[in-house]
């Protein structure tokens, strides 16, 4: 599936992304800082939906889905290539996945950010109610490189 957005692309299609770049983008990330590019590549082929934004069929944003594609999904890794912010790339490609024709009447979606809080909210996303029934398990084995406590 492919959207257009401005002069861009917006693309489900994994065997297009430049896994490469996007190792790029999320090994400087603040959430997952040295991450392998191992991990990216079985991260991208594991979740249910990837999503590329392309220019001139260079690959500028990423994000992906994690979902049982029935009831849940988590949004994560959303990242736009610093030449190309500011253009509503990210909200295109929150927008393609909220549309995604088998990311249909979930419960519910959910994501964590840091600051970005904005990009979201735009779009219907709420900080969490009922805080004190949610939790969370970091296993403790995960290397310095990959800490398991997020932001
Ligand atoms: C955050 C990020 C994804 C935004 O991408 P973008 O394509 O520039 O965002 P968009 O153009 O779609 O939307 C930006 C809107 O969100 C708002 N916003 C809120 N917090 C923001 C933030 N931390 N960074 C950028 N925009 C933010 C902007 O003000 C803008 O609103 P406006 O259109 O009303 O002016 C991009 O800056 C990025 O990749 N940053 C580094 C990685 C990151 O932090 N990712 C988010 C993880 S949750």
């Amino acid at each position: 599936m492919i959207t257009p957005h401005q002069e861009y692309e917006i693309d489900d299609n994994v065997s297009r992304l430049d896994l490469a770049r996007v190792h790029g983008w999320l090994t400087t990330s603040y959430w997952s800082p040295g991450v392998s590019r191992e991990i990216v590549e079985r991260a991208a082929r594991n979740s249910s939906l990837v999503v590329g934004a392309y220019h001139n069929s260079v690959q500028v944003a990423y994000t992906r889905v994690v979902s049982d594609r029935t009831t849940f999904a988590w949004l994560c890794d959303v990242f736009v290539d610093e030449a190309h912010r500011g253009k509503g790339l990210a909200r295109a490609m929150v927008r393609f996945a909220l549309a995604h024709p088998e990311h249909q009447n979930f419960r519910r979606w959910l994501l964590a950010t840091r600051d970005a809080h904005g990009v979201y909210k735009s779009i219907g996303f709420e900080p969490l109610t009922s805080v004190e029934r949610w939790m969370a398990y970091y296993p403790p084995k995960i290397s310095a490189k990959q800490p398991g406590k997020p932001l």
